[in-house]
């Protein structure tokens, strides 16, 4: 018999197709917020899985399952796996990185443009039917520049690097703050320059944050950080909710003492802080800086590759092309007991 594979949200039918190949595939037609009894459940009777950043998959939803062999996550971002257990279990894990890296850039400056120029606010106007008998004055609506500001990169991975070398257009400086220093090489492509993370914070009129969550990045930017920004900066979030307080962000906003934001996540999401539903310098999206096409495919894909290979077969057998554990694969599969 092939072996199983539950894929836990719908997915490209050519995907599916492709898994289909190899697989006896059970594909959720349609979104679940799974539970993690239905997650333990469905793992337990499977060889492979495609999860989503909604499944938490713990040590509790892995407990005895003797049987699963790979976890691919569809996402670059990983926080919804416990690395450890999975790890511990003798699962591979693996998640999309790279694919996505130009699209989230893309969605990245969507998101600054539009909080700096009031997109979304000035369209709820229109759509309200506003306009005709506004007499609508030469200095309604006035944003923030962009070109010619000075942008900030909190996380300089290759995201941040993506983001960084657009700037270019827009005459911008470019300051980034990461662990570590970029090569030169890569410093002078993308014209920026490391400072401090209190230099990034008192220096930009654009703060792009584009950290993974851990637990030492949780509230990275909260009252105190939000509070050496200038009053006219713009903060956008495109990595993870709760990397930012969004309570503290909200009064900030709501105070007046940053300009405007642009978020694509949130703390609790898909829950939204409703102070910040309520702000109309607050530019909001439900998480869907990847959601082009092409890139949307693309992860789907090398989800459903690291699965495939995980599992022994295809062109890259035995070799995931993106694990995040490949030292599971060298001990083998023997001590699974
Ligand atoms: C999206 O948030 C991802 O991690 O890919
Ligand atoms: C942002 O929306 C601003 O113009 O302050």
């Amino acid at each position: 018999a092939k072996p199983k594979v539950w894929v836990s949200r719908p997915l490209f039918p050519d995907v599916l197709a492709r898994l289909a190949e190899y697989f006896d595939v059970d594909a959720e037609a349609v979104e679940h917020r799974h539970s993690a009894e239905r997650l333990k459940r469905k793992l337990a009777g499977v060889d492979g899985a495609v999860v989503g950043l909604a499944d938490r998959i713990d040590a509790a939803v892995l407990e005895g399952n003797t049987r699963l062999k790979v976890v691919a996550n569809l996402g670059v971002g990983y926080n919804n796996l416990d690395l450890e257990a999975l790890t511990r279990a003798g699962i591979v894990a693996s998640n999309t990185p790279d694919v996505l890296n130009e699209s989230v850039a893309d969605y990245a400056w969507a998101l600054m443009l539009a909080a700096a120029r009031r997109v979304s606010a000035a369209e709820r106007w229109l759509r309200a039917g506003q306009w005709p008998g506004s007499n609508m004055r030469f200095d309604d609506w006035l944003g923030l520049p962009v070109h010619g500001r000075t942008l900030g990169i909190l996380g300089m991975g290759r995201i941040g690097q993506g983001i960084a070398r657009r700037a270019a257009g827009f005459d911008m400086r470019v300051l980034y703050h990461n662990r570590s220093r970029l090569p030169e090489m890569v410093e002078r492509e993308c014209q920026a320059t490391l400072v401090s993370k209190d230099e990034l914070l008192r220096q930009v009129d654009y703060l792009v944050l584009v950290l993974p969550f851990t637990p030492e990045n949780r509230h990275a930017i909260g009252a105190p950080e939000l509070a050496r920004m200038k009053p006219s900066a713009v903060l956008v979030n495109i990595a993870r909710g709760g990397i930012v307080d969004d309570a503290a962000l909200a009064v900030a906003l709501r105070e007046g003492k940053l300009a405007a934001a642009g978020l694509d996540v949130f703390e609790g999401e898909p829950a939204v802080h409703a102070e910040l539903l309520a702000l109309d310098n607050a530019v909001l999206s439900p998480h869907i800086a990847s959601a082009s096409e092409e890139t949307r495919r693309a992860m789907a894909n090398l989800a459903a590759d690291n699965v495939i290979a995980a599992l022994g077969f295809g062109e890259g057998a035995g070799k995931p092309p993106t694990a995040l554990n490949p030292a599971v694969l060298a001990r083998g599969s023997a001590h699974k007991a």
